[in-house]
């Protein structure tokens, strides 16, 4: 019957659990996942149905404002959407500055973060649930034009403005390998393969980026810079990073030779700090879903598109040498969503720098559906504690007798 939250002064006591492997910090309506079984849903929709059926800007409107949009409902989120898809002229000259070679996921950094320089509106702490809802959407909208320009930079090719007769994926598809001479045919096979991808990283609960964004709006910073810091967290090759870690592995096993074996035990060897990237996850100690999914996708899309990726073949033999192996099996050591999303991504066009960006993307609405309702139930900052662990009591020591 202890308040947890009122431990330390009731008992002198603090509860250690570094990298929060069991400590809820939140209560959340917006996600559930069953790592055990391998379950998830959003908004108590399985993702699998989510995925064969809905779109991406459909689940975006499901995971920020909790129901699925109505016909009307989501023909307006996408018209305020459309509107809002230009980005300050201004922010071109962020553009130019990077240099051409700069990771994407840099770029993404310094640009999200910068909206709050341009849209100042957003830093009104005390926004109405109106004005909250125009920066949403003008987040939204933003990032996909933002995403794609990163892409023609990185080609050195010109940007190409958004055009409000799209959807939102088609949109962006359009912006990022549209060519400004011809007239445009996004392939409606690529269309769906994006919208899948995106949906699938929609959200997931209380990860490191997530909580990341949470844990900095708890300060009332606002959703822009919040933001900014979940896509800084999402960086890292042990979360989203790991989908462009993914293929950079597979890659160098194709390199060596596709001795898939010898790349098992190299990842078994503790004296080696190669892991298998894409496999493994914090909460899901059974298959996650998501990876079913995405698996499924991969073979149907390069099937359609007709490309044979030999790297597909070298995750799939990986994946079922390591299924069967028992330092995989004791430790309930699956491939994760990442594992394959990758492959997907390259077969659609895209250059390995950008997959994060990609994960960006689609983790996006999560992380406001995150901070709004971080917003909404009021939660006090977000402040850990810690066991001191340091030298106890010291005298200062001037510099010539140390
Ligand atoms: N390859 C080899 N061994 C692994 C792997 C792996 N990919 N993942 C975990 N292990 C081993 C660990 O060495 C450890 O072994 P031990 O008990 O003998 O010491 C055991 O499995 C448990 O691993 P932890 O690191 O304690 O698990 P944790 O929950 O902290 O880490 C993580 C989860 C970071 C995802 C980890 O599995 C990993 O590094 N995977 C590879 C990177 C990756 O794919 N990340 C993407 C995650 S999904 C996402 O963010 C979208």
């Amino acid at each position: 019957g202890i308040d947890i939250s009122k431990l330390r002064d009731l008992t002198g006591y603090v509860t250690l659990d570094i990298g929060y492997k069991n400590t809820g910090a939140t209560k959340s309506a917006i996600t559930f996942l069953d790592g055990e079984v391998g379950i998830l849903k959003y908004r108590g929709y399985p993702i699998e149905q989510l995925a064969q059926k809905s779109s991406f800007l459909e689940v975006a409107y499901l995971l920020i404002y909790g129901e699925l949009p109505t016909a009307e409902q989501i023909k307006n989120f996408q018209t305020q959407i459309n509107h809002h898809t230009l980005v300050h002229e201004d922010m071109k000259k962020f553009f130019d500055g990077y240099p051409s070679n700069s990771h994407p996921m840099g770029q993404l950094t310094g640009l999200i973060s910068s909206l709050s320089a341009f849209y100042p509106e957003s830093l009104n702490s005390n926004q109405t649930a109106e004005e909250i809802n125009l920066t949403i959407v003008k987040l939204l909208a933003k990032m996909t034009t933002i995403v794609s320009w990163i892409y023609k930079k990185s080609l050195g090719h010109p940007v190409i403005y958004p055009q409000n007769r799209f959807d939102y994926v088609t949109n962006f598809l359009y912006m990022t390998f549209g060519q400004r001479t011809e007239e445009v045919v996004i392939d409606p096979v690529v269309v769906e393969a994006m919208n899948v991808l995106l949906i699938l990283h929609g959200d997931h609960e209380q990860n490191c980026s997530t909580s990341t964004v949470r844990i900095v709006g708890s300060s009332e910073a606002n959703l822009y810079s919040s933001v900014t810091a979940g896509i800084c967290a999402l960086w890292g090759p042990l979360h989203g990073g790991a989908n462009q870690a993914v293929i950079e592995m597979l890659e160098k096993i194709k390199a060596d030779g596709g001795d898939t074996e010898k790349w098992i035990n190299k990842a078994k060897d503790k004296n080696d700090p190669f892991r298998l990237m894409g496999f493994g996850h914090r909460v899901y100690k059974n298959f996650d879903p998501r990876a079913k999914i995405i698996k499924k996708a991969c073979d149907d899309i390069l099937e359609k598109l007709g490309i044979d990726d030999e790297v597909l073949s070298i995750a799939k033999q990986l994946e079922e040498v390591a299924l069967k192996d028992p330092y995989f099996i004791e430790r309930k050591l699956y491939p994760n969503v990442d594992f394959y999303s990758g492959i997907i991504y390259r077969a659609l066009g895209f250059p390995t720098e950008m997959f994060t960006v990609l994960f960006a993307l689609g983790r996006l609405p999560g992380w406001i559906a995150q901070w709004k309702e971080m917003k909404e139930n009021k939660e006090p900052i977000g402040r850990p504690r810690q066991i001191y662990v340091g030298a106890v009591d010291r005298d200062y020591v001037d510099i010539d007798k140390r």
